[in-house]
């Protein structure tokens, strides 16, 4: 089948809903492969592109961005646009872009050079959580417990660095987990050769981290942060409680869909800053303060599906509450038909029936 959206295909990925949702409603589709050398010359025929590239891929962090700034420019409509995945997986971009715009934020400070961070640690307060600019599920999160261990991280930052790659073991118990549901040790321990040699190999791309050093003040007091998924115009929540004895949420599993437990003030804040971002799509983590104000601590267009899919419904801007589950990917896939059919360029909406 041909047509005018193209869909990159990565099995595993939202894509594999994106091309069962086209086969469903006959919407003509291409798949198409965005590392491709002439993904341009491929596009310009097209009106529109799916691909959800992510972080853990070396390639897609290096070239994403600049195809996707690339397609936007011959008018191709993409997900996500370059306003909505600029400052994915970088959490400095992030700080500016939300300070900005003046979002709550919490209090954020990086630095580039090793004497100007050395002097700041000597006045802050602390505890305070360093972090790398990239990562996810806490793999780059930690606790800076006093003032001799963040000159300790902000030595390191300007030396040997970080590598942001999680090593084997990080994971290890979660994957143990997850394969024990699945009645899938043995696969797990057959695939641990593979696993091992991709880690090692991203560690090799990626590089290290190093040249700033991120620090952000630590909001105590919370057993749980709060996850709000905006797309278009609808908000989807859950929360996360943190690891036993541990501060740190994303990454546990520990998913609890308790619409009361979501303070309200945290969509309202997730709808505003993802329209004043022009973002198609923002996931956001927020933490409470101890006048329990949401602070922001991170953004992302990328999501596990499964987790907003089994969210019991979903709010719109002005708060009203729609039962019912939707996949996420269907959403995404929804909204960008609806903005091809609003433009009348290039005999639209020929590939929508
Ligand atoms: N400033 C902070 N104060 C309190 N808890 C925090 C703070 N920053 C992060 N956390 C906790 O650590 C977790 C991971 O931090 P986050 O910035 O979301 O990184 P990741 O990209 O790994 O998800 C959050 O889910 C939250 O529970
Ligand atoms: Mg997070």
């Amino acid at each position: 089948m041909t047509g005018q959206v193209a869909i990159h295909r990565r099995e595993g990925s939202f894509s594999d809903r994106w091309i069962a949702y086209c086969e469903q409603q006959g919407i003509a589709y291409k798949v198409v492969n965005c590392l491709d050398s002439d993904i341009i010359k491929q596009l310009s025929s097209l009106h529109a592109l799916l691909w959800h590239w992510v972080h853990v891929d070396p390639r897609e962090q290096l070239m994403a961005r600049d195809v996707i700034a690339a397609a936007e420019a011959m008018d191709v409509k993409v997900f996500p646009s370059t306003s909505t995945c600029w400052h994915f997986d970088n959490k400095i971009a992030q700080k500016y872009l939300l300070e900005a715009i003046g979002a709550p934020l919490v209090p954020t400070y990086v630095f580039y050079d090793l004497k100007e961070a050395l002097s700041w640690i000597d006045r802050a307060s602390f505890p305070k959580v360093f972090k790398l600019r990239r990562g996810a599920g806490s793999s780059n999160v930690r606790l800076a417990h006093s003032a001799a261990e963040a000159r300790a991280l902000a030595e390191r930052a300007f030396s040997s660095g970080f590598s942001p790659v999680p090593h084997y073991g990080q994971d290890a118990l979660k994957r143990y987990r997850a394969a024990k549901r699945q009645g899938d040790l043995l696969n797990v321990v057959k695939r641990i050769p593979r696993v091992l040699a991709t880690i090692q190999d991203n560690k090799r791309t990626m590089g290290r981290e190093r040249g700033y050093v991120y620090f952000q003040d630590f909001i105590p007091g919370n057993d749980f942060d709060t996850r709000v998924t905006v797309i278009g115009d609808r908000a989807f929540t859950y929360t996360r409680n943190v690891r036993p004895g541990d501060f740190r949420a994303s990454g546990s599993g520990d998913v609890v869909y308790d619409t009361g437990r979501i303070n309200r003030k945290c969509v309202e804040i997730a709808f505003d800053v993802t329209r004043k971002v022009g973002s198609q799509s923002m996931a956001f983590d927020f933490v409470l303060g101890e006048q329990q104000q949401p602070f922001i601590l991170e953004v992302s267009y990328c999501y596990i599906s499964h987790l907003v899919h089994s969210c019991p419904g979903y709010w719109d801007d002005r708060l009203n509450w729609y039962e019912g589950h939707i996949w996420p990917q269907d959403a995404i896939l929804i909204d960008l038909l609806n903005d091809l059919l609003q433009s009348k360029e290039k005999g639209w909406p020929a590939c929508i029936p």
